[in-house]
């Protein structure tokens, strides 16, 4: 069964074809980093009108490399929920038009379900029974949690961030230390020629046994660290900062890059080991997806712990770890493939299911 996906829930604009959940015959996304980079962030107006200019080029592209026709599709799916309504719209309006003009079912998918699921493409050996039940760890722009999973489309969240989501602290931080956006992969790179022990960042514990996280603490403490300690405010009530982050040295940068690594890692690190120790439901694997599961430190920490905990780890394969299509088009499957379809009522919405 060939499924079409499209993904508009933020800044990408993404389609796929995936064959049988699994196989993925194309996967294009069209980013729109360098339209927000210049504000620091998603402006969500801008979003929507770009996904609006892409989405078709987007998808005929994803036709092509996909070498197949409308006629040989099976099923459109597209993310739903949750995201920037604007931008949900685009997809959710382009998937319901064609699958009401070729006459062929239609399948929403929550966003963030679909990114622990693209921890499992290109993968044709896994069966349910191997996986489930899971350990679900979702690290991304807009995400921190941690899921117990039964099944593809059955979880439950134990443990979210409290503030900040991980990936929101990475684009601050690089903010902070006035490198560019989006800010994971820019911290992530540097990090990884800087001393992690140079600077102790505070990493979030919370209430013995909590699975939730918390990132401002730490944001903050970087700041600090980067400009001292505030002592005086201005006229207009902004604090005053000793220093600037221009003041710093290239190898200085390296290692503030490599601490706040280190410490927004270990928070990671210790809250699934937490959820590993609560083990009521004894996962089979840990499934992990999410931008932040491309970071280098948390791929290879996670493996270790694996290899302690004596559990199987799946981290997306690189192009499944952004937002992407094929995670849609993947997870689709899972419904399709039992005829469970949406009507074209379907709607966009802001807040997911989970
Ligand atoms: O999943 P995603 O594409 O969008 C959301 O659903 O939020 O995640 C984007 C986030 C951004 O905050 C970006 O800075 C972060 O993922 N990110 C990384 C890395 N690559 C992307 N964070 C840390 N290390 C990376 N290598
Ligand atoms: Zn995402």
């Amino acid at each position: 069964m060939k499924i079409l996906g499209i993904e508009s829930s933020c800044d990408e604009t993404a389609a796929s074809v995936v064959e049988d959940g699994r196989r993925v015959l194309s996967n294009i996304i069209s980013s729109q980093v360098d339209l927000h980079a210049e504000y620091g962030g998603v402006v969500p107006e801008i979003a929507s009108r770009a996904h609006v200019e892409r989405i078709l080029p987007v998808v005929e592209s994803a036709l092509r490399d996909a070498e197949c026709t409308l006629a040989e599709i099976d099923a459109l799916a597209v993310g739903n929920r949750p995201g920037l309504i604007g931008s949900l719209l685009v997809g959710v309006a382009g998937a319901k038009a064609l699958a009401w003009s070729l006459g062929k079912p239609l399948v929403g998918v929550d966003h963030i379900e679909s990114h622990l699921y693209g921890a499992l493409l290109e993968d044709h050996s896994w069966t349910h029974e191997s996986i489930f039940p899971a350990l679900g760890l979702v690290v991304s722009g807009g995400h921190t949690a941690i899921y117990e999973v039964r099944s593809p489309l059955d979880m439950q969240r134990i443990g979210s961030t409290i503030d900040d989501a991980i990936g929101e602290a990475y684009d601050k931080a690089a903010s902070i230390l006035g490198l560019g956006y989006p800010g994971g992969p820019i911290v992530d790179k540097r990090a990884q020629r800087g001393d992690a022990g140079a600077h102790d960042l505070p990493v979030s514990r919370l209430k013995p046994g909590s699975l939730d996280f918390s990132y401002s603490g730490l944001k903050t403490a970087l700041l600090y660290t980067v400009r001292g300690t505030p002592s005086a405010s201005d006229a207009s009530g902004k604090p005053v900062y000793e220093r600037a982050a221009s003041d710093l040295t290239g190898p200085e940068i390296d290692d503030l890059c490599a601490s706040f690594q280190k410490a927004a890692i270990d928070a990671i690190i210790l809250k699934v080991g937490r959820a590993l120790d609560a083990g009521e439901h004894s996962p089979r694997s840990i499934l992990v997806g999410g931008g932040v599961s491309a970071n280098s430190l948390l791929r290879s920490r996670l493996a270790q712990l694996g290899a302690e905990r004596d559990i199987q780890v799946r981290v997306p394969p690189m192009p499944y770890c952004l937002d992407n299509a094929a995670m849609i088009a993947g997870l689709a499957f899972e419904r399709a493939n039992d005829s469970d379809f949406d009507d074209l009522h379907l709607q966009a919405m802001p807040t997911g299911s989970r």
